[in-house]
């Protein structure tokens, strides 16, 4: 069965996902039977498109790429153009909705209408917006399984990395007592960049040009994207619902090229941490820098690669190191999503 699928937001990651769409059309219908169609595309910026009967992803981005908009998209008399994002997300004939705008990081909107009117309106939700998960998982969560949609969320933390899905899936029947981990693949970049000697500025820059910043990089220096992921992890991974608001933060807008350096020279790093630790039935959570030992597993943790050390009652420490960051592993990690949304769905016909 056709699985139609319809963008809300077309920035770089939801074009990396279409691109993957494209390249795996064969392996993904052979290996896993995800049959996808993009139907719909709407973005404040790009424009808007809708064909019931599907759209032609090189076509798609073409459009996009060569002229700033998705309604340069010349397709056949069923295309409509100029749809709003909750008009595609109500009107359009998509399974699943791709929310991949843009992260407001003091209200979660308008991502989290975006997924409550999707799961309102019988779809299914897969996202990196860390700001529904974060600000609204409880709400969100609880619609879609009441509605008997799937809400799909691996990439709002290390992106294609599965720092969500393998501790909850591939780690069931542990407790996971404490999460320490890089989640922040920007300042990495900046902190490892200053180490070789760049300033932060230049570092910071570099970051924004490789696509790992969020469009506004306050959040990323500042700490606040660290700690929409410690929440997260604390909502899913140890079921116990904090606020962002109660993760403790500071980010490294203050660190020095000599605080770097000296520590280098005594066989130390600074990282960015983030420390998620259970005790008395709650959490205490904290984003912070802190200047680390070299036989810290976080140390050689270096550029956009991201890590968490999960401490499991049973398995004991398992570490986990992969991209934190980046257009194409942050497209991956809605692929997973979308492989998982189908795989649910045949499971769900077998019973
Ligand atoms: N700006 C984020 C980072 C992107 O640098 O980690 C991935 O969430």
């Amino acid at each position: 069965m056709t699985t139609n699928i319809a963008f809300v937001g077309f920035g770089g990651v939801g074009q990396a996902l279409a691109e993957i769409l494209l390249e795996r059309r064969e392996s993904l219908l052979d290996d896993y039977g995800l049959d996808a169609k993009v139907v719909a595309v709407a973005d404040m910026m790009k424009g808007s498109i809708y064909d019931p009967d599907g759209l032609d992803i090189e076509q798609l981005l073409q459009a996009v790429r060569q002229k700033g908009t998705v309604e340069a998209y010349s397709g056949g008399a069923g295309v409509i153009t100029g749809l709003s994002s909750i008009e595609t997300i109500i009107q359009t004939n998509a399974d699943v909705i791709v929310e991949v705008t843009f992260t407001d990081v003091k209200t979660g909107e308008p991502a989290i209408t975006h997924c409550r009117t999707a799961f309102e309106h019988h779809k299914s939700v897969v996202t990196t917006n860390k700001g529904p998960v974060a600000l609204a998982y409880q709400e969100l969560s609880e619609l879609a399984e009441q509605k008997g949609e799937f809400f799909g969320f691996e990439g709002t933390v290390m992106s294609g990395t599965p720092a969500l899905r393998m501790p909850v899936e591939t780690l069931a029947g542990n407790e996971i007592k404490s999460i320490r981990g890089i989640l922040n693949g920007t300042t990495n970049y900046i902190l490892t960049e200053m180490e070789k000697g760049q300033s932060y500025e230049e570092a910071l820059s570099k970051a924004q040009k490789l696509g790992y910043a969020e469009a506004d990089p306050t959040s990323d220096v500042e700490g606040y994207d660290a700690r929409y992921k410690a929440a997260i992890l604390s909502n899913y991974i140890m079921g116990v619902p904090i606020a962002h608001t109660e993760v403790e933060c500071e980010g490294i807008t203050n660190m020095s090229q000599e605080q770097v350096q000296s520590a280098l020279k005594e066989g130390k790093r600074w990282r960015l941490i983030a420390d998620i630790t259970k005790v008395n039935g709650g959490v205490k959570a904290s984003v912070k820098p802190e200047c680390i030992e070299a036989s810290d597993p976080l140390a050689s943790v270096s550029g956009p690669t991201n890590a968490i050390l999960y401490q499991c009652d049973l398995a004991g420490p398992i570490l986990l190191t992969g991209a934190g960051a980046g257009l194409k592993e942050t497209g991956f990690s809605l692929l997973i999503d979308l492989i998982h949304y189908q795989k649910t769905n045949q499971l769900a016909k077998i019973n």
